[in-house]
C-alpha cells in the first residue's frame, strides 16, 4: 500500500466511501470518517447552501477529514426546447400508466451552477474535492491547494488520467466499466471507455506518477487487496454503502439490490441523458426506444426528478434510478461504521492469508 498517500488524506485506511449524488448523508460521510476511512458528500445536485448547510453538519458529527464531490459541468446549456416537450410527453404517459400522480414541470435551472457550487466547497473548507465529468481549471486547482484542499479527479482511461495528473491533480479515482452510477468519462464515446478495472489500472499506474485510487465492483477487504496488488493507492466504495442505514437510497433501491443478477446491471442513459450504470427495471425497459432522441444530460435528469421523487415515495423502485455497480449483491446491509470495520478486519485477513 502507498502508506503516504493514506497519511496524506489524514485517514487510517485505505478506504474511500464514494461521494454518491443524492444517495449521501452528512450522517454517513461522518460514520465512514469517524471509522477511519474518508467519508465523501456528493454534492453534485445540491445548491451551494445546501453544500454549506450539510458541510457544516457533518462538521458537528465528526472533527475527521471528509471530501465533498462535484460534477464538473459548463455554467450554462444550450437546450433543445423540441426535445424538451417531446421527452415531457412520453414521461408524463408514463406516469399515467404507471399510476402516478406527478407530473413533469420545467424547473427554474437544470442543473446548480458549478462555479457556485465551488465557490461553497472553498468556503465550506473539506480536507478532499473529488471531480467528475471534465476537468477543472488551473485557476481552480490553485484555489484549492490554497486553502490546502487536496484534488482528486475522476478518469475511465489512461488518457484521461494522464489528462488529471498533467493539470495538476493529486489523485485520480479510477472508474472502471464495473462502477455504479454516472460514467466519468470526459474525453471519449462512453462506450469506448468501459473498460474493466483490473486492466485499467496497471496500465493507469504505469502511466501516471500521482496515486491512484481504484473503483468499480469493489464489494469486500478482498476486492481492495486485489487493487492494492494492482497498484492501487486505496479503494473507493460507492454500492457496498448504498446498503447501509445512513445513505438516502430509497428503501425499495436497497431491496433491490439485494436481489440484483449481475446480468440486469446495465448502463443506462434514460434517466439523466448521461450513462450510468444501475438495475435494468421497469422504467429503463418501457424508455428503450424512446432513449435516442431523449434530452442530454442535465436537461433529462431535471425532467425526470419528479418521476424519481414521486416513484420512492410510493415504494416503486422499478421507476427509479437504482445506480449500482456490477458486484451489487454482493451489498451488506449495516450501520457504516460496522461496514468499515468488517471490510478492513477482510483486508486485514486477506493480507496475512497472502503473506503481503
Ligand atoms: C448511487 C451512486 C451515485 C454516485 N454518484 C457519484 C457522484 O456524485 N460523484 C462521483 O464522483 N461519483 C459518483 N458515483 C461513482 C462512484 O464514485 C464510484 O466510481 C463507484 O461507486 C464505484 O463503483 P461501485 O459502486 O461498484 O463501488 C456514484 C455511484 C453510485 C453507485
Amino acid at each position: 500500500m502507498n502508506d503516504s498517500f493514506v497519511r496524506d488524506l489524514g485517514i487510517q485506511h485505505p478506504l474511500i466511501q464514494a461521494p454518491m449524488a443524492g444517495s449521501t448523508t452528512p450522517d454517513l460521510v461522518a460514520a465512514v470518517s469517524s471509522a477511519g476511512g474518508l467519508g465523501s458528500l456528493g454534492a453534485g445536485y445540491l445548491e451551494p447552501q445546501a453544500i454549506l448547510d450539510q458541510a457544516a453538519q457533518i462538521r458537528r458529527l465528526t472533527d475527521r477529514p471528509y471530501a465533498i464531490g462535484l460534477f464538473v459541468l459548463p455554467d450554462e446549456f444550450v437546450v433543445d426546447m423540441a426535445a424538451v416537450i417531446k421527452a415531457r410527453e412520453q414521461l408524463d404517459a408514463l406516469m399515467e400508466r404507471e399510476g402516478l400522480a406527478v407530473r413533469t414541470s420545467l424547473p427554474t435551472r437544470w442543473a446548480p451552477r458549478f462555479s457556485d457550487q465551488l465557490a461553497a466547497l472553498y468556503e465550506a473548507r473539506p480536507a478532499v474535492a473529488i471531480f467528475a465529468f471534465g476537468l477543472i481549471e488551473a485557476t481552480q486547482i490553485r484555489k484549492l491547494k490554497q486553502r490546502n484542499i487536496i484534488v482528486i479527479g475522476t478518469a475511465t482511461t489512461v488518457a484521461e488520467a494522464r489528462a488529471w495528473a498533467e493539470c495538476g491533480a493529486d489523485a485520480v479515482s479510477l472508474q472502471g466499466a464495473e462502477a455504479g452510477g454516472h460514467r466519468g468519462t470526459f474525453l471519449h464515446d462512453v462506450d469506448a471507455a468501459m473498460i474493466g478495472l483490473f486492466a485499467l489500472l496497471p496500465m493507469a499506474v504505469r502511466a501516471i506518477d500521482i496515486p491512484v485510487i481504484a473503483a468499480g465492483g469493489i464489494m469486500d477487504g478482498r476486492g481492495m487487496l486485489a487493487a492494492e496488488i494492482l497498484g492501487a493507492s486505496a479503494s473507493q466504495l460507492g454500492t457496498a454503502f448504498l446498503g447501509c442505514p445512513e445513505s438516502s437510497a430509497a428503501e425499495s433501491w436497497k431491496h433491490d439490490l439485494l436481489q440484483a443478477e449481475d446480468h440486469r446491471v446495465t448502463t443506462i442513459r434514460s434517466f439523466s441523458g448521461r450513462a450510468a450504470r444501475g438495475l435494468r427495471n421497469r422504467y429503463v425497459e418501457a424508455m428503450e426506444l424512446a432513449v435516442a432522441n431523449l434530452p442530454a444530460y442535465p436537461v433529462l435528469n431535471a425532467l425526470t426528478a419528479p418521476l424519481r421523487r414521486a416513484a420512492a415515495e410510493a415504494g416503486r423502485g422499478d421507476l427509479l434510478s437504482e445506480w449500482c455497480g456490477q458486484a451489487a449483491t454482493l451489498v451488506r446491509p449495516m450501520p457504516a461504521a460496522d461496514l468499515v470495520g468488517v471490510l478492513m478486519d477482510e483486508y486485514g485477513a486477506a493480507r496475512r492469508s497472502l503473506a503481503v
